[in-house]
């Protein structure tokens, strides 16, 4: 084992020298704002049936029994984004109820995984200010929660992205005109009722959190202000205080027992504008604190990219959650994943000591995956577990755990 950490400890010098620098000086642009679609789902891989047993793995057999949830479990829950067929994997199951304590729905809690189109349509007129909603496809995930003691992130009440055009028409038809401001407010207040509404009276205490907004900054197209306008139909019918009156219902509607969260990707770069958007929300009492999705890349700084960006945060009184963590990397092989997982121990330490220093208000920590064959980055390989044969702990896992034997790379 020595002569293995001694080895481990030369290679990983070399791989620095060689490419720390020329990865660092490489900023990754977030890929989140060009997708449009639900990533892909999982369970394309044919998997051996068998439980997965315990690696007995080079960095210790001791490593064999831990979990990510209990290891920080003093400082914040530690959560995982899932596809509803990831439910009826058993295997994985396992290993999600071993590992995490909260969970997101990757998709099915979005506003187009939950409006009924054909009622809301049928509907019509009486409908005008009253979508339908359906909510079959998140029951499954919570009823998971609910008996396995989950916590969950309602994940996303008001984004420009997977949100139909019909919901923002007149009359609910694709082709015609846009609704006024006053329909569009109506409408965006009933689709945040009926949602809380729902988790709140048949699984209360099981969200946590709600992203209330998703990625309404955007510094390059936004208005002069910073917020999204491009592909934004709330942008388009209500005018930028969409965002205000998004987080004004859901405080009305909510029974107190999940915060309020703004999230966003990119957040190192639009911090400023983040907070100066948010003001007059937060002047109102309406929001609680900022999702920072974190979607990397191994040629990020951790420390930039998370710790100083969380500081920013907390300093402006908002709280903090990572909410879609992946460090994806164009690297190959056995490289590839030590520096990945180098940079996933650097980000881990930076936020756990922030967090037991008071530094940061961190109570959630969200991998945007189980598995890289799952992620919507699966090229990037950018997750915590791959399958081979069956789900397997990578060296990032070891990473996240912070083992001795290898070094933080900020
Ligand atoms: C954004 C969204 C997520 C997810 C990812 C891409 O980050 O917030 O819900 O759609 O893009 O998978």
């Amino acid at each position: 084992m020595k002569r293995f950490t001694m080895k481990l400890a030369a290679l990983l010098t070399v791989v620095c020298m060689l490419t720390a620098c020329k990865e660092e000086t490489k900023p990754t642009e977030t890929p989140a704002a060009v997708t449009e679609t639900p990533s892909v789902t999982e369970e394309v891989t044919p998997e051996v049936t068998a439980t997965p047993t315990p690696t007995g793995s080079k960095h210790g057999a001791e490593w064999d029994e831990k979990t990510l949830k209990d290891r920080y479990a003093d400082s914040f829950k530690f959560g995982v984004a899932l596809p509803s067929s990831t439910f009826r994997n058993e295997i994985h199951m396992k290993v999600v109820k071993e590992q995490f304590n909260s969970f997101t729905f990757e998709n099915e809690m979005k506003p187009d995984a939950l409006l009924n189109r054909d009622a809301t349509q049928k509907g019509y007129p009486d409908t005008n200010t009253e979508p339908v909603l359906n909510f079959a496809g998140i029951k499954k995930g919570l009823d998971f929660a609910k008996e396995n003691g989950f916590g969950v992130r309602g994940h996303t009440l008001c984004w420009y992205s997977q949100t139909p055009k019909w919901f923002f028409t007149v009359d609910y038809q694709s082709g015609s005109p846009l609704c006024s401001r006053e329909v569009m407010l109506a409408r965006l207040e009933s689709y945040i009722k009926q949602v809380m509404t729902f988790c709140q009276e048949e699984y209360p205490g099981v969200i946590y959190a709600w992203d209330v907004v998703n990625e309404a900054v955007d510094i390059r197209t936004g208005d002069a202000n910073g917020v999204r306008k491009e592909k934004n139909n709330w942008y388009e019918t209500i005018g930028p205080d969409f965002i205000n009156y998004a987080f004004l219902y859901a405080r009305k509607y909510s029974d107190g027992t999940a915060g309020l969260y703004y999230n966003d990707y990119g957040c190192e770069g639009k911090k400023q504008d983040i907070v100066r958007i948010l003001a007059p929300v937060k002047e109102a009492g309406n929001i609680d604190g900022i999702g920072m999705q974190c979607h990397l890349s191994t040629g990020d700084n951790m420390r930039n990219a998370v710790y100083r960006t969380a500081k920013f945060f907390t300093e402006a009184g908002y709280k903090v959650q990572i909410t879609e963590l992946d460090i994806g990397t164009s690297l190959k092989g056995e490289r590839a994943d030590l520096i990945q997982a180098m940079k996933y121990k650097a980000l881990f330490q930076l936020v756990e000591e922030a967090d037991k220093n008071g530094e940061i208000d961190i109570d959630s920590v969200t991998v945007w995956g189980l598995h890289d064959t799952a992620s919507w980055r699966s090229g990037e390989n950018p997750l915590l577990f791959r399958i081979v044969g069956t789900i397997t702990k990578k060296e990032a896992w070891y990473g996240a755990m912070q083992v001795p034997d290898i070094a933080a790379m900020e």
